[in-house]
């Protein structure tokens, strides 16, 4: 895990003074490392008939395409309000200052199946609670894990993730 914990940069004061922007871009640019972090969620989903995987807007759906092609499994949008065409069930979520929207579309799965929720990085965990609750509310499927490429746990962001089992790549 060394190595993809190396091929994300820090960048000092962006998008504000005082913040360490975590910038997995430089990961997504060397193939090498892009394919070894599939992988490795790949083969922990492996044999978990995982029926869809859902990505979080907007760097979330990288990864989740890529791991839903190698599962087979098909891809969910999770978008910020107002980008999904169809009819939505929507969620919301405390920021610092104000709140924020998560939404899906209400046809988004079948009963029953088995789904994986992937980000890039768990932070606070605002989005990804939103998120997993905007599908437990409205779905009857099974939420088999939260799966994030970085995870900075000293913000603490699983303790809004509630009973779900999550996985990070990295943690910092
Ligand atoms: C970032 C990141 C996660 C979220 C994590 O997305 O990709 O989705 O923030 O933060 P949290 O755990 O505190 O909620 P951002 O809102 O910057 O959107 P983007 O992916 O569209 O850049």
């Amino acid at each position: 895990m060394k190595k993809i914990s190396d091929g994300i940069r820090t960048i000092t004061d962006f998008p504000k003074p005082g913040i360490e922007f975590k910038d997995i871009t430089t990961l997504l640019s060397d193939g090498e490392l892009f394919r070894m972090t599939i992988d490795t969620f790949a083969e922990r989903y492996r044999n978990e008939h995982i029926d869809m995987v859902v990505g979080v807007e907007a760097r979330g759906f990288i990864f989740a395409s890529a791991l839903a092609y190698v599962l087979g499994a098909g891809t969910c949008l999770v978008r910020k309000p107002g980008k999904l065409p169809h009819t939505v069930h929507r969620e919301s979520y405390e920021l610092e200052y104000g709140t924020d929207s998560v939404e899906i579309h209400q046809d988004a799965f079948e009963p029953g199946q088995r789904i994986v929720v992937i980000d890039d990085i768990l932070a606070t965990g605002g989005t990804v609670g939103a998120t997993a609750k905007l599908i437990s509310n409205n779905f009857e499927v099974e939420i088999v894990e939260l799966a994030f490429l970085l995870e900075l746990g000293f913000l603490n962001g699983r303790k809004k993730l509630g009973n779900h089992k999550v996985f990070s790549l990295v943690k910092s």
